[in-house]
C-alpha cells in the first residue's frame, strides 16, 4: 500500500490545507499554462514518497492557485513509463491529489498523429484511448477505498466536459480535432510497421503517456477531459525523422493555444 498519509500531510501543511477542485497534467511544451500564475509552487523533489521526474522539457513542480474562482492543482510535469517508473509511481499524485478533494482532472500530452487527417500543430479532444502499453495502474492488490476491482471503462472522457470544450474552442476559433489516442511505453518511437498497425486498430494519434493517468482518474471516479498536441506526423506519415526537440518546439505553439482553451473550460464550470 502506498505512503500517501506522508504526502498528504507535508501538502497539506506547506498550501495551508488548499481543497482542490481541478488538476490540470500539463504535457510537454504546456508550461506556457502557468509560468506567470501566482500561487504556492512546490518541487516533487521536495514531496516525501513522490517519484523523481527527470525528463528534459519537464519542469517536475506541483502549483496550487486559483483559476476564475476555482482551486486547481497544476502538474507541470508528469512521471513517465519509459523513466523507469512503475504506472503505480505514474498515477500516485493523481491519487494524492483526489484525496485533497479534486474531483475533474484535464490531462494532455503531445502526440504524432497517424495519418494525414490531422495537421502538425492541430489539438485533439482525447474522445477514448488504447492501452498499448502491456501494463495496468491498476494491477496489483486492490485499495478498496479508492476504487473497485474492475472499473467500467466505457465512459473515461466525460461527456459534458467535452461538450463544453467544443462550444469553449468554437468561441476561441480553435479548430479542435477528435479522436482516439493511443499509448506505447515509449521511450522509442514508432516503426513504419507500427504506425499502420496502430491506424488499423482504430487509433489516431500516438504517444507515450496519459492513459495510465486517465485511468486511474476514471477508476477515481474523477470528471476526466484529455487533449492532444500534435507535434508531428508518425513515422512514414511523414519522411521527416522524429527528435524530442521537434517535439517540443511544435508543443510551444500548440501549448498557447490550448492553455486559452482550458483556462476558458475552467471560467465555465
Ligand atoms: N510517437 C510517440 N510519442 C510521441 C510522438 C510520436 O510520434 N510525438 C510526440 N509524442
Amino acid at each position: 500500500m502506498e505512503n500517501f498519509e506522508k504526502t498528504l500531510s507535508y501538502l497539506r501543511d506547506k498550501t495551508n490545507n488548499f481543497k482542490v477542485d481541478i488538476v490540470i497534467v500539463l504535457g510537454s511544451g504546456l508550461g506556457v499554462f502557468c509560468d506567470d500564475m501566482e500561487g504556492i509552487r512546490i518541487k516533487y523533489s521536495d514531496i516525501p514518497s513522490f517519484p523523481k521526474s527527470s525528463v528534459q522539457g519537464h519542469k517536475g513542480e506541483l502549483l496550487f492557485s486559483n483559476i476564475s474562482g476555482k482551486n486547481c492543482a497544476i502538474m507541470q510535469g508528469r512521471f513517465h513509463y519509459y523513466e523507469g517508473h512503475s504506472l503505480h509511481d505514474t498515477t500516485y499524485p493523481i491519487k494524492i491529489l483526489k484525496k485533497m478533494g479534486a474531483h475533474t482532472i484535464f490531462i494532455t500530452n503531445a502526440s504524432g498523429a497517424l495519418s494525414k487527417k490531422f495537421n502538425v500543430g492541430d489539438i485533439m479532444l482525447i474522445n477514448d484511448h488504447i492501452n498499448f502499453m502491456g501494463d495496468n495502474p491498476l494491477r496489483g492488490k486492490n485499495d478498496d477505498t479508492l476504487g473497485e476491482r474492475f472499473p467500467d471503462m466505457s465512459e473515461v472522457y466525460c461527456p459534458e466536459l467535452k461538450k463544453i470544450a467544443k462550444n469553449c474552442a468554437q468561441e476561441l476559433n480553435i479548430d479542435l480535432k477528435e479522436g482516439v489516442y493511443l499509448a506505447t511505453m515509449g521511450p522509442s518511437y514508432e516503426t513504419k510497421a507500427e504506425v499502420k498497425m496502430f491506424s488499423i486498430l482504430g487509433a489516431d494519434v500516438v504517444g507515450m503517456s496519459s492513459v495510465p493517468e486517465a485511468i486511474v482518474a476514471n477508476y477515481l471516479k474523477m470528471r476526466t477531459i484529455g487533449f492532444s498536441m500534435i507535434t508531428n506526423h508518425a513515422t512514414g506519415v511523414s519522411d521527416n525523422k522524429l527528435t524530442h526537440k521537434e517535439v517540443l518546439e511544435i508543443g510551444k505553439v500548440s501549448g498557447v493555444k490550448l492553455s486559452q482553451l482550458i483556462k476558458k473550460i475552467i471560467e465555465k464550470l
